[in-house]
């Protein structure tokens, strides 16, 4: 784990009250795994005190980036970030995807909304490793899809304005008919409610699927034991979402 004070290069808007943020941090690059994330204070103040997570969306040589949406004070101030200063960041942090086991041939990529994070450092590495991708992504609304970076894009939108009129766990069901993909395998990124679809759809079509979640973390290195994931089994036990995630088998937790 790096902590490092790592200079802006840009911060670029690319859909509404979405932003990159790419900064130089040469180090944290080389390490970091698809999955993984980085903890960011995102004011030089105390307000907001604590670091806020964002999932790694792309290496390119020396620079690393992040994509986000602004939701309150720490992405406001994130998104006025200036080319030329610094930000204090920690990472790599947490465990990422498991996109190498030989065990499969196609990796199908799924985002819901701001959850196509991780999908292009994962992309990468996919093509790196000779899988075959297809990313399947969600989004409210046409003008919200970001859909750079990507290999195979297929997308659904709640409100019909592009490609499938439904959500992107839909689009899945229409992508991986019963019976058909046995050698595929699901990486899903976005909010909670569609996790548990996606979860649940992967359990139906007896299909593995790994998840990254997206919750509340205070410390987001182990320590405050703020971020629990209930692990599925008999014995009711968690696991830490920083730590042992943020992604991991739907099979293994409870979401
Ligand atoms: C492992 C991990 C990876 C993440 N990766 C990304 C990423 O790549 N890109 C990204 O944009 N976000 C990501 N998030 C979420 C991101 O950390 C939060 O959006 C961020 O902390 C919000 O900080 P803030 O200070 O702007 O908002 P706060 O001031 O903390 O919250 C302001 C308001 O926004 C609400 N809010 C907070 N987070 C969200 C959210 N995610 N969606 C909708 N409403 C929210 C709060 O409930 C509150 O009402 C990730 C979270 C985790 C745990
Ligand atoms: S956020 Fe502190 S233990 Fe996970």
């Amino acid at each position: 784990m790096l902590h490092i004070l790592a200079r802006v290069l840009h911060v670029t808007s690319v859909a509404p009250n979405v932003y990159v943020l790419a900064f130089h941090a040469p180090d944290l690059a080389a390490a970091v795994r698809p999955g993984q994330f980085v903890n960011i204070l995102t004011g030089d103040s105390l307000q907001p005190l604590l670091r806020r997570p964002f999932s790694v969306y792309r290496t390119e040589g020396d620079a690393v980036e992040v994509i986000f949406q602004r939701v309150g004070k720490g992405t406001a101030a994130l998104s006025l970030a200036q080319p030329g200063g610094f930000l204090d960041i920690i990472g790599p942090l947490g465990a990422g995807f498991h996109l190498d086991d030989p065990r499969y041939q196609t990796a199908v990529l799924i985002g819901g909304g701001l959850g196509v994070a991780p999908l292009p450092i994962a992309t990468a590495a996919l093509q790196k490793a000779g899988k075959r991708v297809v990313t399947l992504l969600g989004a409210r609304t046409a003008g919200q899809l970001v859909e750079t970076h990507l290999e195979n894009v297929h997308v659904a939108t709640d409100d019909g304005t592009r490609g499938l009129h439904g959500t992107v766990v839909d689009l899945a069901a229409q992508y991986l008919p019963v019976g058909a993909h046995e050698d595929a395998r699901l990486f899903g990124c976005g909010p909670t409610p569609m996790l548990r679809a996606l979860a649940e759809f992967a359990r139906t079509r007896a299909l593995e699927c790994e998840v990254s979640l997206e919750g509340q973390m205070a410390c987001g290195i182990g320590i405050c034991q703020g971020c629990p994931v209930e692990l599925t089994g008999q014995l009711r036990t968690y696991a830490l979402m920083c730590k042992d995630g943020p992604v991991f088998n739907t099979r293994d937790i409870v979401i």
